[in-house]
């Protein structure tokens, strides 16, 4: 039988999910010296692919991964053809809505940057505020220094990026943490192997 194939988001939430799968007793020698590979070995049923979160979602969706670890912020902005099986408890932070300190009013807010339009769209329009959403890359929190837009909707972990930044919290949107997710199909052709193993995650 061929690997279960799980995609791995690169960067923050990778370490966390390789220490969870070294204490649920995976090999995850290979992984933790991988050097420029991209697709890695854990134990001998297991194969890791590193990839970008949206990335993640998108192989997942497409079934030539039957896994994924991807944080809630990309599912929310990218939606749900798969099963999202189990809350991992790491990577938390929140999406929030921050600004300058004498920025203007709440009610006010007409611009919104952020690398999430379509969270950010589906908040205001919550909120019956009809807003523009300016769609920014990375540090969004440029955006209201140099004055593009009013706010920004964005993860906040420690709040430091905001703070040094002379921005401050608006409103929180909603809390976000990592999260397993499965392709439909290999949830019921392999669905013993994936429900042995996200039991082993949670213990
Ligand atoms: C994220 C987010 C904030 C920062 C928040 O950016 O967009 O900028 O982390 O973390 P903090 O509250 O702990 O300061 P990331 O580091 O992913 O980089 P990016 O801006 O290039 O997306």
């Amino acid at each position: 039988m061929k690997p279960l194939r799980i995609a791995l988001t690169k960067g923050r939430l990778e370490k966390k999910t390789v220490e969870l799968l070294e204490a649920a007793g995976y090999d995850c020698t290979q992984v933790k010296d991988k050097g420029r590979r991209l697709i890695l070995p854990v134990g001998d049923n297991i194969e890791v692919v590193l990839a970008k979160a949206a990335d993640v979602i998108t192989y997942v969706e497409n079934g030539v991964c039957d896994l994924g670890v991807v944080g809630k912020d990309t599912i929310m902005e990218l939606g749900n053809s798969f099963y999202e099986i189990l809350d991992l408890g790491f990577g938390k932070c929140r999406f929030a809505v921050a600004g300058k300190t004498d920025g203007c009013e709440f009610s006010r807010i007409k611009t919104v940057a952020t690398k999430y339009p379509n969270v950010t769209r589906r908040y205001f329009e919550g909120l019956g505020m009809d807003v523009r959403v300016i769609k920014i890359e990375g540090s969004v929190e440029l955006a209201p220094l140099l004055s593009l837009a009013d706010v920004i909707v964005d993860i906040v972990e420690t709040g430091s990026t905001l703070k040094e930044n002379g921005l401050e919290i608006k409103a929180e949107v909603c809390p976000i943490s990592a999260r397993l997710i499965c392709n439909i199909a290999s949830m019921k052709l392999r669905k013993d192997e994936i429900e042995s193993l996200s039991e082993k995650l949670v213990q």
